[in-house]
C-alpha cells in the first residue's frame, strides 16, 4: 500500500521527539563468556558492539514513559492537544491493558484513546501511518506515537543466533500540523505471510497449526530474513521517495531499522545512497525492534545530524514478514 497526502491538505509532521535506553549496557564480551561466539564474529556479521537490557521492574511501558519524559524535557508543551496514543511493540507488558494505555496513564493523557500496534520491527512505521491518518481524518488533533521494546524478555539469552542481536529501548514522537512544505510526503506499507515462518514469536494460540512448533522465545531464520531485508529496505525506501515525487539525489538522511550494518550497507547500495547518509546507532543499541527507528531519529536530531529542512526517508522491515517506509521533510524537533 502506498499513499501520499493531497496537495491542498494541511501538512502533518513530527513536532517533537524523545527516547530512552535502559542504563544496563551489555557488551558482546558478555555473550562470549557463556555462548559459542566472539566479539569479532558479532561485530563483523552484524556491526553490533553492545546493547542495553532492562533491569528488574522495567517493562515496555516504563521505558516508553521515560521516552515521553525525555521528549517533554526538550518540548515541555508537546503533549498539549494530543488526543490519541499509539504504541508499537512486540514485547508488550500484557496483551491488555495495552502498553499505550499504560503509558497514557503515566504521562497525563488518561482518557485519550490508546492502543497498541503489533507489526514487529515495522511497527513504528505502521503506528506513524495510523496516527497520521487519524489526524488527517479529523479523529485526532495530535498523536503521541511510541515505539518501545524489552526484547531481552522475548529472546532466549542462551540462543547465540538471536540473543546477540536484540536490545531494549524506546522512542517517541508527537505528530501534528507543521508549516506547509514540511512533514510527511508518503507512506509505503506491506506484509507477506509467505515469509512468516522465518521470524516469529508465539502468541496466545492454544493449538498451533499442525506441523508448527513454537517455543516460548523469538525464532529467526537469519539468512532468509537477511535476504528479504536487503531487498525490501532499499525497495520500500525508493518507492516512498517516488510516491513523494523525489529521487535518491534529494535525500539527506536514510533512517533505517537498525538490524544489521550489512543490511543497511546493502540497502544503501541498492538504493544508490552513500552509507554516510544513513543514520546508524546499532553498534550501541543493537536491534530494538519497533523502538529502533525513533531511537535512531532522536539521536540524529539531538546530535545535530538531522536539521530543519532535511529530506528524510524512514524505512523498516520485520516479522510478518512486513515492511514500511515514509518520506518526511524534517521541520523542527521543538514546538515553535
Ligand atoms: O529486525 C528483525 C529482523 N532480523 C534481522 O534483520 C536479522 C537478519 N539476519 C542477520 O542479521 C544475519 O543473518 C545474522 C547476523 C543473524 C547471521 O549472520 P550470517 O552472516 O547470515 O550468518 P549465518 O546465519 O549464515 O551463519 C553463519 C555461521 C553458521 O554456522 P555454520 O552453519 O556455517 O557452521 C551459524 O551457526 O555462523 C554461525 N553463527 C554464529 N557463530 C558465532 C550464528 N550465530 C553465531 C554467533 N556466533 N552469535
Amino acid at each position: 500500500m502506498t499513499a501520499a497526502p493531497p496537495s491542498t491538505a494541511p501538512a502533518l509532521g513530527i513536532l517533537a521527539v524523545g527516547a530512552y535506553a535502559p542504563e544496563q549496557v551489555v557488551p558482546n564480551a558478555h555473550y562470549a563468556q557463556y555462548l559459542d561466539t566472539t566479539d569479532d564474529w558479532i561485530v563483523s556479521r552484524s556491526g553490533i558492539r553492545e546493547r542495553r537490557h532492562a533491569s528488574a521492574g522495567q517493562t515496555s511501558s516504563t521505558l516508553g514513559v521515560e521516552a515521553v519524559r525525555d521528549l517533554l524535557k526538550h518540548a515541555p508543551e508537546a503533549l498539549d492537544g494530543v488526543n490519541v496514543v499509539i504504541c508499537a511493540t512486540s514485547s508488550p507488558d500484557a496483551m491488555f491493558p495495552s502498553t499505550a494505555a499504560l503509558i497514557a496513564g503515566e504521562v497525563g493523557l488518561r482518557g485519550a484513546p490508546a492502543f497498541d500496534v503489533s507489526v514487529a520491527c515495522s511497527g513504528f512505521l505502521y503506528a506513524l501511518s495510523v496516527g497520521y491518518s487519524m489526524i488527517r481524518a479529523g479523529l485526532a488533533k495530535r498523536a503521541l506515537v511510541v515505539g518501545t521494546e524489552v526484547m531481552s524478555g522475548v529472546v532466549d539469552q542462551n540462543d547465540r543466533n538471536t540473543a546477540i542481536l536484540f536490545g531494549d529501548g524506546a522512542g517517541c514522537v508527537v505528530l501534528g500540523e507543521v508549516p506547509q512544505g514540511y512533514g510527511f510526503q508518503s507512506f509505503v506499507l506491506g506484509a507477506d505471510s509467505a515469509g512468516g515462518p522465518h521470524l516469529y514469536l508465539r502468541g496466545a494460540a492454544l493449538q498451533l497449526p499442525e506441523g508448527t512448533e513454537m517455543g516460548p522465545h523469538l525464532t529467526q531464520n537469519g539468512r532468509e530474513v537477511f535476504k528479504f531485508a536487503v531487498r525490501k529496505l532499499g525497495d520500500s525506501a525508493e518507492q516512498a521517495m517516488q510516491e513523494a515525487g523525489l529521487s535518491t539525489a534529494d535525500i539527506d538522511w536514510l533512517v533505517p531499522h537498525q538490524a544489521n550494518i550489512r543490511i543497511i550497507e546493502a540497502a544503501c547500495e541498492r538504493f544508490g545512497l552513500p552509507l554516510s547518509q544513513a543514520v546508524v546507532n546499532l553498534d550501541r543499541y543493537g536491534n530494538t525492534s519497533a523502538a529502533s527507528i525513533p531511537l535512531a531519529l532522536n539521536g540524529a536530531v539531538r546530535s545535530g545530524q538531522i536539521r530543519k529542512g532535511d529530506q528524510l526517508v524512514l524505512a523498516g522491515f520485520g516479522g510478518g514478514l512486513s515492511w514500511g517506509a515514509a518520506a518526511l521533510k524534517w521541520w523542527s524537533p521543538t514546538l515553535e
